[in-house]
């Protein structure tokens, strides 16, 4: 970027305010996103750093229909739970936003309205698809079909997330609502489109495009397919009641499309940031929005995952440049997914690791997460999280590689100089000595350029190796220079290698900043050298002869076995309770292939009822029910806390597979199974005798 640039706004993608935190966001936006801030600041820039939850659009909605609560209920909720999540690992925000908030319905309303007046926006009458049974218009999540590029049958109706497509709903084959599951109906209605066709084909549009052939080869890769294609107008208004309502005449019962209002909560969160007391802003030249947002000296930068890429790097573009006011991205780092021990993660499988189920297993530890989704961040393709490579990585890295580095280093300056940094007397004269001496501080040297150049260009992972090749080269230093057989014969040659390694610690300190900034703390403690800046990284002495330094505490307790192998039968259960206890999920016209009147008489199906029935703490949709066969009673665990409440069941006759094997799920024992009927979109019902009959009745 050019040196006009004064200050940066830096944005991480507003998540939706429907779940909680995972691993999965954490690494691909979060996290990268923090570590650049921490970088910017270090080198002296001025940085604010937006984020705050989206708490509309339909995947909040969807969820308050699940948890039968309200879509504002919901957002109460998991506003709190994410914020402190984030807070926990260090994500350092300037400030945390939510777009339910009067300024954001303000600004984002002000925005419409300047679009508007400027005659941006085509308004069109159109047929759009409505769902009888529930009167209503399905747009984006609420309508799922056939993929027309790709063929995956669970496309939505903005996105295809199989092959990154956007859709329009009438692009869907075989199109049902995804609230109930019902063929809809075209049915007119106004809404108002952006024309992105048409703003494609103007030169500042044309002209901001050129920024792409800076960024990373996803985006421009994404981008540039799209753009080849060509741009179909969208609507920015939806036939909705959750959301911002639509600022202008003729339009009750519609809100701003959120993928028009979620960017903008960018803005009105900079707003009420700046507006605040936030001790922060005293380190800001200036707290006026304006200069944040519509002014050339400052670039914003937008860190999302790569599902977020044509709304972070075309349309919301395109907003700001109609709107004319504004500043465009200067970069839009995205990252792809990361996956979870082999499989895709999901927040409704619940195939995720939970941050604050993280902080529970492991408590003080959160630099050992951001270490190792920082090793394996999904910068170029997508990448894997498994708890076995996360024990290695720990064990192998922090803890031998750096960990022991510092302890070492420590451990001898207390013994030989009961903590006190050694005054250096003379040189080193051994030549082997000088050697080593010569090409650690080389490859120190190389590596803090190195590190310097991958912050910059957004290389976290690369960056982060150079750090640890760091204390690689302070623990070779001292592989080679034995200090600790040298003190028998010669303590003054000690006392430069043992100084020489503190200078390295406490590099090290200042180089942990961005990437592990608890560790960074703790360490600068025990080398009594707190308020190192990172331009001394190049300088020669960072503690000075004769400082105390603090107590030699261990910076990474090592992973256990059993630590592991608890986290991995966590995720071994959540996969048998997915595959054994879910409902029925089969496309209504695939029939699974023949079997053999044997095969099905070797099933023991018995009428039963439940006589007692509870919810399995923290597992989200298992029921522990005590079901009568008449000749005994069994415990059976089901996969429907999301359809019965405990008390609807009881007494209700049920048919159970009474000869299934038993099973531990969440450490009890389930010892059959119970029959549901249940289709794709979202409903399931027991299945009984609809007479009274006593329970172990036989059902063939
Ligand atoms: N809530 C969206 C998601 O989780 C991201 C919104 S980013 C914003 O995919 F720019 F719109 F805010
Ligand atoms: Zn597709």
């Amino acid at each position: 970027m050019s040196n006009k640039i004064k200050r940066y706004l830096v944005t991480a993608a507003l998540p939706y305010a429907n779940g909680p935190v995972h691993i999965g966001h954490l690494a691909g936006c979060y996290l990268p996103a923090d570590i650049y801030v921490r970088y910017l600041k270090a080198i002296g820039k001025e940085v604010v750093f937006i984020c705050g939850s989206d708490e509309h659009g339909v995947p909040i909605t969807i969820k308050a229909k699940k948890e039968g609560i309200t879509p504002q209920q919901v957002v109460d909720k998991y506003d709190g739970i994410m914020k402190n999540a984030f807070k926990e690992f260090g994500i350092n925000f300037s400030y945390y936003g939510r777009t339910s908030s009067k300024t954001h319905h303000e600004t984002a309303q002000g925005f419409f309205r300047n679009l508007y007046d400027k005659g941006v926006f085509k308004e069109e009458v159109t047929k759009q698809y409505y769902d009888e049974e529930a009167k209503q218009f399905l747009a984006d999540r609420y309508i799922t079909g056939t993929c027309p590029r790709c063929g995956n049958p669970g496309a939505y109706g903005d996105q295809c997330e199989k092959c990154g497509t956007a859709l329009s709903p009438t692009d869907l084959i075989n199109p049902k609502s995804a609230l109930s599951g019902a063929v809809p109906v075209l049915k007119e209605t106004k809404n108002w489109f952006l024309p992105m066709g048409e703003i494609q084909q103007t030169p500042a549009f044309q002209e901001y495009i050129k920024r792409f052939e800076d960024w990373k080869s996803n985006i421009k890769g994404q981008c540039n397919s799209w753009l080849t294609e060509g741009l179909q107008s969208r609507a920015m208004t939806r036939d909705l009641d959750w959301g911002v309502p639509v600022p202008v005449e003729g339009a009750d019962g519609k809100v701003l499309y959120v993928w028009f209002d979620a960017p903008i909560g960018y803005i009105s969160a900079t707003k009420e940031y700046l507006a605040g007391n936030n001790e922060s802003l005293n380190a800001l030249s200036t707290t006026n929005w304006q200069d944040w947002w519509q002014n050339e000296e400052t670039s914003l930068v937008h860190f999302i995952g790569k599902d977020n890429i044509v709304f972070h790097a075309i349309i919301f573009p395109m907003m700001l440049l109609t709107h004319g006011q504004y500043i465009l991205p200067s970069n839009v780092p995205a990252n792809e997914f990361l996956n979870l021990e082999g499989d895709k993660i999901s927040t409704s499988r619940n195939w995720a690791v939970w941050l604050h189920e993280y902080l529970v297993d492991f408590p003080n530890r959160q630099d050992e997460l951001r270490y190792v989704l920082t090793s394996i961040a999904p910068e170029t393709k997508d990448s894997e999280f498994t708890w076995k490579d996360y024990q290695t990585r720990v064990n192998s890295e922090l803890v031998s590689i750096f960990g022991n580095f510092v302890n070492r280093v420590l451990v001898l300056c207390d013994k030989y100089y009961a903590g006190l940094v050694p005054t250096v007397n003379a040189v080193l004269s051994d030549p082997k000595l000088v050697a080593a001496q010569v090409a650690c501080k080389e490859s120190v040297a190389k590596s803090i350029a190195a590190l310097n150049e991958n912050l910059q260009a957004i290389k976290l992972r690369d960056a982060q190796a150079e750090f640890i090749n760091i204390a690689r080269a302070g623990n070779k230093y001292l592989a080679d220079t034995e200090p600790w057989k040298l003190v028998k014969t010669d303590e003054e040659s000690v006392k430069q290698i043992l100084f020489d390694a503190l200078q390295i610690c406490a590099k090290l300190s200042v180089a942990a900043q961005p990437f592990l900034p608890h560790t960074s703390a703790n360490l600068a403690n025990m080398l009594n050298a707190q308020g190192l800046v990172w331009s001394q990284l190049t300088d020669a002495v960072l503690v000075q002869p004769g400082t105390q330094l603090g107590k030699a505490e261990i910076l990474y307790k090592q992973v256990e076995d059993e630590e592991i192998n608890k986290q991995l039968l966590r995720l071994e259960e959540i996969k048998k309770s997915n595959s054994e206890q879910a409902p029925v999920t089969k496309t209504l016209n695939e029939v699974k292939p023949h079997i053999s009147y044997e095969d099905f008489d070797k099933l023991d199906l018995r009428v039963g009822k439940v006589i007692e029935a509870e919810k399995v703490p923290k597992a989200d949709k298992l029921l522990k029910l005590t079901v009568d066969l008449g000749f005994e009673q069994r415990t059976i665990l089901s996969g429907i806390a999301e359809y019965y409440k405990p008390e609807e069941l009881i007494g209700k006759l049920v048919t159970v597979v009474a000869n299934l094997a038993p099973r531990k799920i969440r450490g009890i024992e389930s010892q059959g199974m119970l029959l549901m009927a249940g289709n794709d979109f979202g409903k399931l019902y027991s299945v009984g005798p609809e007479q009274e009959i006593e329970p172990g009745s036989a059902v063939k």
